[in-house]
């Protein structure tokens, strides 16, 4: 979410804060054998990713640990969504050689969505890295990594149509104990033009819901409050019971998971537009748990970039579901993704994506301007032509209505009483507790003796601004 300094240094801040780049760790538990490092980068599903490898080195008798320096493996998870993330990475890189070096035996793993892409620059030319693994085979993990500790570099970077991890339990990292994440699906096969997920990610493929279930149960006895559902298009889950041959579409898998424990919060992200369904609404509506909260990415206002960006929708197809959303649901908060400048998009274009947040009454978004990416539709068939100021000039203004939008929206829930989650102290003072509502709205609040994280409590609104709410528990 972004806030009050809405410069584009401050986003790109912001942006590396939210999304990027933050180091994952588990308790430190000294069990003495090897140890591994891992970093992620980019979206959720990455940081998902994380924890699926956690589990897997786990049983293979690696422990994590925080202490990059003291490692035996350092891992990090890349993203290739844009090229800012690209070279963030690149840039760790070079510092894990250095590390590397002063630690004879130290072995570097590239993952993720990177590795499909640069697998041979990362080992050939560049000589930094000892191992590259696709997000399809992290199992082969372990032996990758004992074949490179014999000298031999590790590749594994083939795509699957059936690996879902769906029988691993992640090692939960760096957890409040209070939220995790459960991913219900793989890959993506909408093939917007400019995104390399479908490159690097592979073939879109839904997880056993049985598994998906046993696994938010098993979060709910280890007093876990709260789950969201990952996948790349989480609308389009759907999972044939192999037995009984019944489907189980993503409506149906939602209440399956509120039924776990009315305690349990019930998030999901991300949806596309063309796949949310009423039936989805109506559950949102109809279970207390299910937050009412929808990531409901735009990508741009303008029918003609919606239709080269392949996005399957157009400007009043998406202000009809955003209709539809609130009335079904008057409260839902819906949140974003803006891209500006994407090829041949005009000023009028532009001003159609700043007309949407003003539509759509978006809580928060998150807003790029267009980083072209190799093998990519866009980049075969269209030319980059928007040049670069201008797609940062038009981010900053689409930033900057956010903001005004957020801070008037914020404003308008001074006054009401939510049921928050408490996550743990607020980052200013470990006077205040720090929650969500439903709406996924952030509150600050001061603390109450005998409540603690994971507890529900409600708190009356006294104020707010773009990105926080601030208020009292009633
Ligand atoms: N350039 C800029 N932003 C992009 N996204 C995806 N691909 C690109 C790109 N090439 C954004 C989209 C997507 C979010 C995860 O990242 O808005 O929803
Ligand atoms: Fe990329 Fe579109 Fe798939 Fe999202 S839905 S991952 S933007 S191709």
């Amino acid at each position: 979410m972004y806030n009050d300094n809405p410069t584009l240094e401050g986003v790109e801040k912001k942006i590396d804060e939210a999304k990027q780049g933050e180091v994952f760790y588990q308790t430190e538990e000294d069990k003495g054998g090897k140890k591994f490092y891992i970093e992620s980068y980019g979206c959720q599903m990455n940081f998902s990713d994380s924890e699926i490898v956690a589990s897997i080195l786990g049983e293979a008798g690696f422990s994590p640990t925080r202490n990059m320096e003291a490692s035996d493996l350092i891992l990090i998870n890349t993203c290739s969504i844009r090229e800012k993330a690209e070279l963030t990475v690149r840039k760790r890189l070079r510092i894990f050689d250095k590390v590397k070096k002063q630690r004879p035996g130290m072995l570097v793993g590239v993952l993720g969505c990177m590795a499909e892409r640069l697998k041979k620059k990362f080992l050939d030319e560049e000589k930094l890295v000892d191992i590259v693994v696709g997000p399809d085979a992290y199992r082969d993990l372990p032996a990758l990594v004992a074949g490179a500790e014999d000298g031999n570099k590790g590749v594994n970077v083939f795509l699957s149509r059936e690996e879902t991890y769906a029988d691993i339990s992640p090692m939960r990292l760096d957890s409040n104990g209070v939220s995790a994440f459960i991913s219900i699906m793989r890959g993506c096969d909408n093939m917007c033009s400019f995104c390399v997920v479908p490159y690097t990610r592979g073939r879109e493929r839904s997880r056993n819901a049985f598994t998906i279930v046993a696994e938010a149960t098993n979060l709910v006895e280890r007093g876990y409050k709260e789950v969201t559902l990952l996948g790349q298009n989480v609308d389009s889950f759907k999972w044939e019971n192999p037995e009984t041959k019944e489907k189980v579409t993503f409506a149906q898998l939602l209440v399956m998971v509120a039924e776990v424990s009315p305690e349990l919060r019930v998030r999901f992200s991300t949806s596309h537009p063309k796949d949310i369904t009423d039936e989805v609404l109506y559950a949102i509506r109809d279970f207390e748990n299910i937050c009412n909260y929808i990531h409901l990415p735009v990508q741009s206002g303008n029918s003609r970039i919606l239709k080269k960006m392949n996005r399957t929708y157009d400007r009043p197809w998406y202000e009809k579901k955003v209709d539809r959303i609130y009335e079904i649901i008057p409260d839902c908060a819906i949140s974003s993704d803006i891209i500006t400048g994407f090829c041949s998009e005009t000023e009028e274009e532009h001003k159609d994506s700043l007309s949407i947040i003003n539509y759509a009454k978006y809580s928060m978004s998150y807003m790029f301007f267009y980083s072209e990416r190799p093998g990519t539709l866009a980049e075969r068939k269209y030319e980059d032509d928007i040049p670069l100021e201008v797609k940062k000039r038009r981010l900053t203004e689409i930033i900057e209505l956010q903001n005004d939008i957020s801070r008037i929206e914020n404003a308008k829930d001074v006054g009401k009483t939510f049921k928050v989650l408490i996550e743990g102290d607020s980052k200013k003072s470990d006077l205040d507790f720090k929650g969500r509502n439903s709406q996924n709205k952030m509150i600050i609040f001061p603390k109450k003796e005998g409540l603690k994280a994971g507890d529900y409590t409600y708190v009356k609104v006294n104020e707010s601004n773009s990105a926080t709410l601030k208020g009292e528990i009633v």
